[in-house]
């Protein structure tokens, strides 16, 4: 396998830090060019010192003067642009491990300046996924997915033809209140959201899978990455997290993908394909596999599916207003301004009040983007009082 030149971008969470283990697992097959956070200068000291990337960004301008001097050899950039001009610096592969439309700009950067990116950031595919995917093609550049369910997709899918396929079963943990009634949701803490029953992942994206915005997100990720249509798209409640999605094609086969539940291994694989790298810690004792179990989600209890099923079957710009307005709904619900069901009431009210354009283009989902916001922020108060 040939040395591969990568960046970070967003090396301090949790992707980024298991991207990192990955490379220190295989010192001899990566070198790190890039890392960038938003703040967390601790550890980015550390991870410098360990990798020694050639540049880092760091989103935060104070956070960024306080690594300056203390970071010989290495550039430190800052704010949007340095974490723009981070992505465009020249890699094999850039991991866009950001969280939030905050990395949209940055994936695009790096798209035109022809790094293939391993994406795990989700929500610029949401928010303008036909638009990335275009840009990618027009670049010549490849879109490699790290979301587990999408890595297993995508891995189904080698050597089949996207004709050949019936539909795909986006398989979902249910979360932590999987099989919680409404009124048991009425209480939830961010510090219960917070923790996932088999996935140990970031604040947002954990309180997403706990309101099934995951899985919805997800879906509109599936429609952008794969080109298909919404109704080829089913979600399974699967609590083992064992099969990590299936594919099912015309003449009745289905393919799934099987793995443990470790994030470094659909990281790997985006970082090394069309090549494998050798885990034997990811190895699954399959005689130990007794009872997966397959369910349908329950879009009652849990509204932020069907929104967002919604808004993909919308189209356009609508799939940017519900990223935007669960943004800041999440946001307001990890600061206890907000219950938790109230996510999806704020969710609901965005995607009714904002009228946006029906075609996807990158403005059309930076403005959409911005009215969902300022949109939530306004119910967001009201739900306050
Ligand atoms: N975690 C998973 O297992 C998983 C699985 C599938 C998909 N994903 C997706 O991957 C993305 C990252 O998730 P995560 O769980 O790793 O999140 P996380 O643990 O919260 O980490 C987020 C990372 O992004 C950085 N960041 C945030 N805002 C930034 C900004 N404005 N500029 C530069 N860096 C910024 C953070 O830096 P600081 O540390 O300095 O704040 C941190 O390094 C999300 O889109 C998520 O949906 C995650």
């Amino acid at each position: 396998m040939t040395r591969r030149r990568i960046s970070i971008l967003g090396s301090t969470g949790s992707i980024g830090r298991n991207a990192l283990e990955v490379v220190r697992r295989n010192a001899d097959l990566f070198s790190v060019a890039v890392l960038a956070s938003h703040s967390n200068v601790t550890l980015l000291r550390e991870q410098i010192a360990t990798y020694h990337p050639e540049l880092v960004a760091v989103y935060d301008e104070k956070a960024a003067a306080a690594l300056r001097d203390s970071v010989p050899g290495c550039a430190v950039l800052s704010g949007p642009a340095g974490l723009i001009e981070a992505a465009a610096t020249p890699v094999d592969t850039a991991l866009c491990a950001v969280v939030g439309a905050v990395g949209l700009e940055p994936l695009l950067a790096a798209i035109d300046a022809g790094n293939r990116v391993a994406v795990a950031n989700k929500e610029p595919l949401v928010m303008a996924g036909d638009y990335i995917m275009e840009r990618a093609r027009l670049n010549n550049v490849a879109v490699l997915p790290v979301d587990s369910e999408h890595n297993a997709i995508f891995q189904c899918l080698q050597g089949n033809a996207l004709s050949d396929v019936d539909r795909i079963y986006l398989t979902a943990s249910g979360g932590p209140f999987y099989k919680s009634t409404p009124e048991a949701l009425r209480n939830i803490t961010p510090e219960q959201a917070m923790r996932h029953p088999t996935w140990d992942m970031g604040a947002k994206i954990s309180v997403d899978s706990a309101t099934l915005m995951n899985k919805g997100l997800e879906i509109i990720e599936a429609l952008c990455l794969f080109r298909l249509r919404s109704e080829q798209i089913e979600v399974v409640i699967h609590p083992q997290s064992v099969i990590h999605s299936m594919v099912a094609f015309t003449d009745g086969s289905i393919i799934a993908q099987l793995g443990v539940t470790d994030m470094k291994a659909p990281i790997a694989f985006a970082l090394t394909y069309p090549e494998r790298l050798p885990a034997p810690e990811m190895r699954l004792d399959v005689t130990a596999l007794a009872g997966l179990t397959f369910d349908k989600p329950d879009c009652e209890a849990f509204p932020c599916l069907a929104l967002a099923r919604a808004a993909a079957d919308a189209g356009g710009c609508a799939p940017a207003v519900l990223n935007g307005a669960n943004e800041e709904a999440v946001t307001a619900f990890c600061a206890g301004r907000i219950r938790f069901l109230d996510i999806a009431a704020v969710v609901e009210h965005a995607l009714e009040q904002c009228a946006v354009s029906t075609v996807c283009t990158l403005d059309g989902a930076l403005a959409a983007d911005s009215v969902a916001r300022a949109c939530a922020t306004s119910i967001i108060k009201t739900m306050e009082q």
